[in-house]
């Protein structure tokens, strides 16, 4: 009986939150199943009335049978979850709401004729909204997040991304709680509707889809400012936070600017209408999103102040600024059919978001970052039982696959067309998709139809980076002939096996190669049997075969090969280099992309061999040479250096292994921090004292300044304790939260007594300061102590913790499970059942986090036998739990299967 009362009121809470529980096993979205709609909405008007604590939402849709679907298709769907429904009216008569609900909680009229009227009265109350799908609160102010589903938690609508319609929206609230009414496009209207209340009308001309909508409500202050387009229109740019983070916008403000001139001038594309507002929100699943005209922004990725933002979260402003405003063109004008097509607007969406980042920074510094956030975040997805195509083909939540495949390897396959086609061709092909599918909801197979054309070239091979999952293997061998002056590589690829794709064909792959002779000089690479004119320092071959050679002619000498350089595909590459050949590289490689990834694979072998309990003879030796060569390297630039001087992450390197033992890498990986710490002690301290000490600003050349010492400030603790005082003293005397936090993170290591009272110092100056909070949790549930598990366990009591903020949640408990693999991994899988007790407690609240939440979760299978049991364990706990949302279902589902 007790699990009687704890499943229904469990039933209860997910009714009433998430709508109707799956009884069995949820269904799966399959592509193949995709059906036009039956109807289009030509006009929507709703009418939100948040002036109580219910809302109430009168909608009126006007709809016209499609065309092009099917003739049996003919019931009109209208989308609905969360919601009371309390009038509906057909062409003006009023129908039995109850009478037409769908299990899954869908309105179906069954033949509501050619064209027709829907009328629509739905309530619900936005401050029970825990899910953040939908309209909500947060804080004090309303707002709404409706991608990829949330519209239907506003009023019932064929929520699918192919139904595009202008929308009319009358906003209604108290003008002393919300003296702001925002929504998409344009105010037309606004005015005082009694005493108490006022109203705010909004039309947006551009038709969209549902999940382009927004509406925010509240007391908010906004900073303005005025952008001319290239063609000459006046845009005015309104930035709106709560009243205690005004003043905070000036960087996101300044960064969206140069977004808006970088597009013009890169792809020529202006923005299109007369206000672009971003909505600052303290509650937000994501980091932001694209509505028309009206970005709602989680305030980690737009407030910036030196005392509240690192160096990092500046440039994390300005490239999801960019971001969301990119999407104006990739996402909204042009958006996609369904969401299998996710791919289509966010894989080149975030592309643009590189070039842009690549633009206004340093190039290679850009391309490192990327292929490391690649590296730890998408290579084991691929790897693991969520792998899935670039472009899926089933998914039972959508919002678990908003994935590093579906942004970051999306990315990669937009990239790889540039490189095979060429810039000039490339940019032809976007315009052409842009231009011929404006105002549509189009495909990943439309947008590669354009590239063909505006190339000429035949992609159908390539076409496989969307529906082939698995990160390609590229094993390279070569020989040389003396006599005839022939250097060849001979290239195999290979993608294991993924769930549901055991066999794979070959993948047309871009590897871009450079030959280096054996005084460094770079060698031109010129194909056998084409002009000598042709040559080129760097080279793309097209793999597109399983086993395949290249002849390169022109070779005096045997060269050392430079592969992959630019990280020209997203594949692991091995070829058997030497340990001189990987320093040799390091030293002399003209592509800063190349030897910054020798130096990584040199470091890589000499941890992974020291994990193994095998070190490699000399590796210490070696890899301190090369640290020490390039700080001393004349005229470096100190962003590379920072980069080439950061150890590959404890995730990359259990990437590397078949059995992962944790405490190994992290031991490994501390001990060589420690060595190189001691070993490098009067560099780490040299580079601590050139320190800018000017006061804070931005600038990319100090913050690669700022890098660089934190950095060495870092190894010179993790050398000896004795240095602890330098990092006591940055904290204190720091003007920026950039050195404050390096040091905070150097003391959160340590268990002495100082650096602990040092941490509650800490919180005690900014406990007002949720982003700062946030941090202040994220560099404890990190720190490399061993009683980290312990620490963050207590923390989740700790009065400022809340699952209810996802910023919060994932700061503590996603950056512990991500970002500290040994404690995390605690043999006795205390860690293990930590997470899944708050995914549980979250699940009822907010699925779609706690599904974020349980990921490393499913990476059960490659850990040895102690762990893997313990982590199977946790799964099938919380499998075993009656009431799981969908999210949660479906990733503790697919991870055991
Ligand atoms: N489209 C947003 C972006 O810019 C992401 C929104 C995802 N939201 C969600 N609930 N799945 O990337
Ligand atoms: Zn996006």
């Amino acid at each position: 009986p007790r699990d009687q009362v704890s499943y229904t009121f469990h039933y209860y809470l997910h009714a009433r939150f998430n709508g109707p529980l799956p009884m069995s096993a949820p269904q799966p979205v399959r592509l193949e199943d995709y059906r036009p709609p039956a109807y289009h909405v030509e006009q929507a008007r709703l009418r939100i009335d948040l002036s109580g604590e219910t809302a109430r939402v009168d909608a009126r849709l006007e709809l016209r049978r499609n065309p092009a679907a099917a003739p049996e298709d003919t019931a009109l769907r209208l989308d609905a979850e969360f919601l009371e429904l309390e009038a509906l009216h057909l062409d003006g008569e009023a129908l039995d709401p109850a009478a037409l609900r769908a299990a899954d909680g869908a309105l179906v009229i069954p033949d509501p004729g050619a064209r027709c009227r829907v009328e629509t009265t739905s309530r619900f109350r936005p401050a029970e909204n825990t899910a953040l799908s939908g309209l909500y609160r947060s804080g004090r102010m309303y707002c709404t997040q409706c991608e990829a589903e949330g519209f239907r938690r506003i009023t019932p609508y064929p929520d699918r991304p192919d139904v595009l319609a202008p929308f009319t929206t009358t906003l209604i609230a108290d003008r002393t709680a919300c003296p702001v009414l925002l929504s998409n496009g344009d105010c037309i209207e606004a005015g005082a509707l009694d005493e108490q209340r006022h109203y705010a009308v909004w039309h947006d001309p551009y038709p969209k889809p549902a999940y382009l909508f927004a509406v925010v409500a509240g007391d908010l202050s906004c900073q303005e400012e005025r952008f001319t387009t290239a063609s000459g229109r006046e845009v005015a740019l309104r930035f709106y936070t709560e009243p205690g983070n005004a003043g905070r916008t000036e960087h996101a403000l300044a960064s969206l600017k140069r977004a808006m001139r970088w597009d013009e001038q890169q792809y020529g594309l202006e923005y299109d209408l007369d206000t672009y507002m971003v909505v600052a929100v303290g509650d937000f699943n994501m980091g932001a999103m694209e509505n028309k005209g009206l970005n709602v922004f989680n305030t980690q990725f737009v407030l910036a102040s030196p005392d509240t933002a690192t160096d990092a979260d500046y440039e994390g402003v300005e490239a999801v600024i960019g971001h969301e405003y990119f999407h104006n063109w990739t996402g909204n004008r042009v958006t996609c059919r369904d969401w299998f097509q996710l791919s289509l607007k966010e894989g080149l969406t975030v592309f643009r978001e590189h070039q842009f980042a690549e633009a206004m920074g340093s190039a290679a510094i850009e391309r490192i970052r990327q292929v490391r956030l690649l590296r730890s975040a998408q290579f084991p997805e691929d790897a693991g039982p969520m792998a899935h195509p670039v472009q899926p083909k089933s998914y039972v939540e959508i919002n678990n696959f908003y994935t590093a495949t579906v942004y970051a390897k999306g990315a990669e396959v937009i990239r790889m067309y540039r490189t095979l086609l060429g810039d000039t061709p490339f940019r032809r092909g976007v315009r052409r998709y842009l231009e011929r599918h404006d105002g549509e909801a189009a495909t990943i197979d439309d947008f590669l139809a354009c590239m063909e054309e505006a190339s000429g070239a035949d992609l159908q091979q390539f076409s496989r980076w969307y529906h082939q999952a698995g990160t390609p293997q590229v094993t390279v061998r070569d020989e040389y002939d003396p006599e005839r002056e022939v250097y060849t590589l001979h290239c195999r690829q290979h993608t294991p096996a993924t769930p549901e794709q055991p066999r794979k064909a070959p993948m047309h792959i871009p590897l871009a190669v450079g030959l280096l002779g054996p005084d460094g000089a770079p060698l031109p690479v010129q194909l056998a049997g084409e002009p000598a004119d042709e040559a080129a320092h760097t080279r793309v071959l097209e793999l597109r075969e399983a086993e395949e050679r290249f002849e390169i002619a022109g070779c005096p000498q045997r060269p050392t090969p430079s592969l992959l350089r630019g990280f020209s595909a997203p594949v692991a590459v091995e070829y058997p280099y030497s340990d001189d050949d990987l320093a040799f590289l390091l030293a002399r490689d003209p592509d800063p992309f190349a030897r910054w990834e020798a130096g990584q694979q040199l470091a890589v072998r000499v941890l992974l061999a020291e994990a193994a309990g095998e070190p490699r003879p000399g590796g210490l030796e070696r890899l301190e040479a090369a640290f020490r060569g390039a700080l001393e390297a004349p005229g470096a630039d100190p962003a590379l250096t920072a980069e080439v001087l950061t150890l590959p992450s404890e995730t990359y390197l259990a990437e590397q292994l078949e059995v992962v033992d944790p405490q190994a890498i992290h031991d490994a990986r501390a001990g060589l921090r420690r060595a190189l710490g001691q070993a490098l002690t009067a560099h780490w301290q040299a580079l601590c004292e050139q320190h800018p000490g000017r006061p804070w600003r931005h600038s990319a050349e100090e913050a690669a300044q700022r890098r660089l010492a934190n950095l060495a400030l870092s190894y010179l603790v993790a050398g000896s304790p004795r240095h602890l005082d330098r990092a006591l003293q940055q904290l204190e005397r720091s003007d920026n939260l950039t050195d404050r936090l390096a040091a905070l993170a150097v003391l959160a290591d340590s268990e002495a007594p100082q650096a602990e009272r040092a941490i509650e110092a800490f919180h005690q100056r900014w406990r007002d300061e949720p982003l700062v909070v946030d941090k202040w949790f994220r560099v404890q549930a990190t720190a490399s102590r061993p009683d980290a598990l312990e620490q963050v366990e207590r923390l989740t009591r700790h009065p400022d913790f809340t699952l209810d903020n996802p910023n919060r949640a994932r700061a503590l408990l996603g950056a512990f499970a991500q970002g500290n693999p040994a404690c995390f991994h605690s043999p006795d899988g205390r860690g293990y059942r930590l997470l899944a007790d708050h995914v549980l407690a979250l699940d009822a609240r907010n699925p779609q986090l706690a599904a974020r939440l349980l990921g490393p979760l499913s990476h059960w299978r490659r850990y040895e036998p102690q762990r893997r049991t313990a982590m199977r364990e946790q799964l099938e706990r919380i499998l075993a739990q009656p009431a799981l949302s969908k999210d949660v279902h479906e990733v503790a589902s697919r991870s055991l299967e």
